[in-house]
């Protein structure tokens, strides 16, 4: 994989730059969580520093257009952002302006999910080199990830080289004392994770409506709490009665749903934490934006951030508990990928990583 270690002078050079800003927008416009933002600005520094000439792709699936939250990006990275509505515009933008270049959502081109190739040539227009820096998104096989790597000299970002060295770390540390929790909604993407990890780790603990997935299938009365209608084809393949996989044994249940883990859960699973060395952790435990049900993954996390294992989280929900108890300052990474991180923790090949030579 090429990195910007290979590039030798920006100077001048005209950069398109992939970053993820698919970010949470509160009321009034106001962007809800910047991890995101604030995970790019130190590169794009860099950039800007370097004399390069950057214009950002970026897609967000909160609202259609990045236009309203130009001012809040500009405060966030530090430096003026001038918004680029129109492929045609870029050369432009280059002529007249300074800042750094955002184009409209990517997404809203077509051919950008079809990973069109004439639509990547057309973004390519008047780029020296393309740096990939939005691991968040390595998992779309889109054209501002994969087909634009066909048509200009391309390099992983900074961000792309520790997300993938984090978490390679913890697939290949040593299974003893190494735990993965797995918790939150879609069932889908985190029974592959849990499939990886079984002969991997020493303990997987489940929460959320993860394990009501694996409660019900083991024939448990999960009363009417949300499971995924598919939840036996998610589930095949894995050995439900591995003594390695830890569902929770008690709950929080209201207007009869789980809600949350027990008190005897959290008691087994934060014994289990305080043990390991390694810890990788994604989805909450319950419905923790509820403080009435928020005991559990609370419990979990504060364990989590006191151990003096590794510590390894990602997923936006699981961001969003972290902040929400104070507690994101406390481990040794959070990845930016949500689909990313998990389909990296599967053991799947990434098309965006593909595209940079991350596999050859
Ligand atoms: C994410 O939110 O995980 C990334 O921005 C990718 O978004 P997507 O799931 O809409 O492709």
């Amino acid at each position: 994989m090429k990195t910007i270690r290979d590039i030798i002078d920006f100077k001048n050079k005209k950069v398109l730059l992939r970053v993820d800003f698919d970010i949470p927008i509160g009321k009034d416009f106001v962007i809800a969580d910047p991890f995101r933002i604030l995970k790019q600005k130190s590169f794009i520094d860099y950039l800007v520093n370097q004399g390069a000439r950057v214009v950002m792709i970026a897609h967000i699936s909160a609202t259609d257009s990045f236009a309203e939250l130009v001012p809040q990006l500009h405060i966030l990275l530090g430096h003026e952002v001038g918004f680029i509505k129109k492929i045609e515009d870029i050369a432009e933008y280059f002529e007249n302006y300074q800042g750094v270049g955002l184009l409209e959502n990517i997404r809203q081109f077509s051919g950008e999910i079809d990973n069109d190739e004439t639509f990547a040539k057309s973004l390519s227009n008047g780029f020296d080199l393309y740096i990939n820096n939005a691991f968040a998104v390595c998992h779309r096989n889109h054209a501002s990830v994969s087909a634009i790597t066909k048509f200009l000299p391309s390099y992983a970002g900074p961000l792309i080289e520790e997300e993938t060295a984090k978490l390679q770390q913890a697939i290949q540390s040593p299974k003893g004392k190494k735990i993965v929790i797995i918790g939150g909604a879609k069932a889908s993407t985190k029974v592959p994770v849990i499939k990886n990890f079984i002969d991997k780790a020493e303990k997987i603990l489940l929460g959320g409506v993860v394990a009501n997935d694996f409660l019900k299938a083991k024939g448990a009365d999960v009363r009417n709490s949300i499971i995924d209608d598919n939840y036996q084809e998610l589930l095949a393949g894995l050995d439900l009665n591995n003594p390695m996989l830890l569902a929770p044994k008690d709950f929080n249940i209201f207007e009869n749903k789980i809600l949350d883990i027990g008190r005897e859960t959290a008691k087994e699973y934060t014994e289990i934490i305080k043990n390991s060395k390694m810890i990788i952790w994604n989805g909450p435990m319950g419905m923790f934006e509820d403080d009435r049900f928020a005991g559990g993954t609370k419990a979990v996390a504060k364990t989590i951030a006191d151990s003096t294992g590794f510590k390894v989280a990602g997923g936006g929900d699981t961001i969003a508990a972290l902040n929400k108890f104070g507690l994101i300052g406390k481990f040794d990474f959070i990845s930016t990928g949500g689909g990313a991180m998990l389909e990296f923790l599967s053991g799947n090949r990434l098309p965006g990583l593909e595209a940079l030579g991350y596999y050859s």
